[in-house]
């Protein structure tokens, strides 16, 4: 009986770790600042761990062996100067010593000037990071004058130490990416700052780690790290994609697609990701061959006018609801649509 439920429970924890394996994890560090923070989580732990078991052996052993029992009078103790001053010194020195380990730990993961190679703005507003890459020519879109912008995702080249600049829209939040480096809140009016520098390719979940309001759960950041030397591709391309949803020609449909119900359901990368499983993803939609799960093809103004008008009338039982739109607004609509090719 004993046995099965102490293999129930090894086997609980077991598998628990190998859960906790995947998520948001700080002792899986996969950078050095990470790293740093690890080791000085393991070394309290280990020191834990023997003062648990000093401690804990110290009272059973004396438990049983002072105990009163038939024949033995439980001894009683008063005043032992060396024991008194073993568990006062001990303790003392070891606090001193996590202390300054501390410091110097902490003067390395708060050091975000000098020998940062990049600098990224990441603002917090509820519920999601924007990030600015930086003014420089790389960055720089076709229009000459602005630079690549993203959200939710921040990517970065490996082995390469980024500051990250941090503030906020609205209430607190933290920016946190466990595997990668500490936290560090974003405060509305205040300028925080901290970096992060990944050892390896990947992607790396974070979550936003200050109670934020009710999407503060959902408040997610996923770090994409790239080899150095696949960054400038990767920069090309969030560059077009950009570019591709913020032609100032399409203005007009952009913001219907942004404001009317589309946004919430359909996913058009970089501008919106929807949130309604069935949506068919629109980032490409021009490329494609047909809309409506194949009903309407090949995919141009007539098609597009034709399902925007009346969803349901081209396909019955549609999950897209006729929204009622004016015919200026279908216009402009597929014009937008029509560029995301
Ligand atoms: Cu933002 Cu919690």
């Amino acid at each position: 009986m004993a046995l099965g439920v102490i293999a129930a429970l090894v086997i609980a924890l077991l598998s628990s770790t190998a859960a906790l394996a995947d998520g948001p994890w700080p002792n899986d560090p996969q950078g050095p600042q990470a790293r740093s923070i690890s080791e000085l989580y393991w070394i309290m732990f280990a020191a834990a761990v023997v003062v648990l078991a000093i401690v804990d052996g110290a009272i059973i052993y004396s438990g049983i062996k002072f105990r009163e029992r038939p024949g033995h009078v439980a001894q009683q103790f008063h005043g032992q100067n060396l024991l008194e001053l073993t568990w006062t010194v001990i303790p003392t020195l070891m606090v001193v010593s996590f202390s300054v380990l501390s410091w110097q730990k902490l003067d390395f993961i708060n050091n975000t000037r000098g020998d940062a190679q990049m600098t990224i703005q990441a603002q917090g507003q509820q519920w999601t990071w924007s990030f600015s890459y930086p003014q420089e020519d790389r960055f720089r879109l076709k229009d000459g004058k602005t630079y690549l912008t993203g959200s939710e995702e921040l990517h970065i080249p490996v082995n390469t130490k980024v500051r990250i600049e941090l503030s906020s829209k609205d209430v607190i939040h933290s920016f946190w990416v466990p595997s990668i480096g500490g936290k560090k809140d974003a405060v509305p009016g205040r300028a925080t700052d901290l970096w992060i520098e990944a050892d390896k390719p990947g992607t790396y979940k974070g979550q936003c780690l200050e109670f934020c309001g009710d999407g503060h759960a959902d408040m997610l950041i996923t770090l994409v790290a790239h080899p150095a030397n696949e960054y400038a591709a990767w920069v090309d391309t969030a560059k077009a994609d950009l570019e591709r949803v913020s032609s100032p020609e399409t203005a007009a449909g952009r913001e219907l697609f942004r404001s009317l119900a589309c946004a919430g359901c359909h996913t058009l990368k970089p501008l919106t990701s929807g949130k309604f499983p069935g949506a068919p993803e629109l980032t490409h939609v021009a490329s494609k061959q047909s809309i409506a799960g194949g009903v309407l093809a090949p995919v141009n103004q007539e098609n597009l006018t034709r399902w925007l008008s009346n969803p349901p009338g081209v396909k019955p039982g549609t999950q897209m609801p006729n929204l009622g739109l004016s015919q200026e607004q279908i216009h402009d609509l597929v014009q937008f649509l029509l560029t995301q090719k």
